[in-house]
């Protein structure tokens, strides 16, 4: 059910694609789902920014040229995936450990279209362990940051990031504001990126194929 939810929402965010745009890509197993559309449509853009080695790695397999952020400007559309996502459009994202290119692709996309199974919908963000990305010397350092909030940080072990980086899944918060729970996390020293998508939350969100 759950796959198959992923499958039409990666196929059903190709009506937002543009005739010769240069698509955001995102990361994860819904985003597999739209890169496969995506092939299916490769003549009529002009290429894709990817969000992940991963993402990169597929879309090279089917031919869709990989551009560089900094030469193609702001993008007209980002599609990716999410692990939560509140009746707000904001979203916790990185359970894949793709949350910083994720973050930085979204920010420079005038559109964002997240694509889940329904399993994602939830009224307050937190049940899924928000991931933080940090700079290997300050894991402790962060961690005992996120005590002093009321979070068990749970140091994602043996996962590097492709950016070099470790991660931190934060448990046990339930998050009433995560605008301002995301610009604080941001400020300790030593955080790469929050798994927030709440300052720039998504556009639209498609739940398989329905928009929410
Ligand atoms: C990657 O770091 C994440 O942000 C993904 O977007 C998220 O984990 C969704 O993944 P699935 O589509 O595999 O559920």
């Amino acid at each position: 059910m759950s796959s198959n939810e992923k499958r039409l929402a990666g196929e059903a965010a190709i009506r937002y694609v543009e005739d010769g745009a240069i698509v955001g890509v995102g990361t994860g197993s819904t985003v597999a789902y739209f890169i496969e559309a995506l092939a299916g449509i490769k003549h009529r853009i002009h290429g894709a920014v990817s969000s992940s080695k991963q993402s990169t790695a597929q879309l090279e397999q089917h031919g869709i040229p990989v551009l560089d952020l900094n030469a193609t400007g702001p993008l007209s559309l980002y599609v990716d995936g999410a692990d939560e996502c509140d009746p707000h459009k904001r979203l916790i994202k990185g359970g894949g450990a793709a949350l910083t290119r994720e973050k930085i692709v979204a920010e420079a996309s005038m559109q964002f279209v997240c694509i889940i199974d329904s399993s994602k919908r939830v009224d307050l963000l937190g049940r899924f362990p928000l991931p933080i990305e940090v700079i290997p010397m300050a894991r402790s350092l962060v961690g005992r940051e996120i005590v002093k909030r009321g979070g068990q940080p749970v140091w994602r072990d043996g996962v590097v990031t492709d950016n070099g980086n470790w991660v931190i899944d934060v448990h046990g918060w339930q998050i009433t504001d995560p605008v301002t729970l995301e610009a604080e996390l941001s400020q300790i020293p030593g955080v790469v990126t929050v798994g927030l998508f709440a300052r720039r939350p998504a556009d639209i969100v498609l739940i398989g194929d329905r928009e929410m």
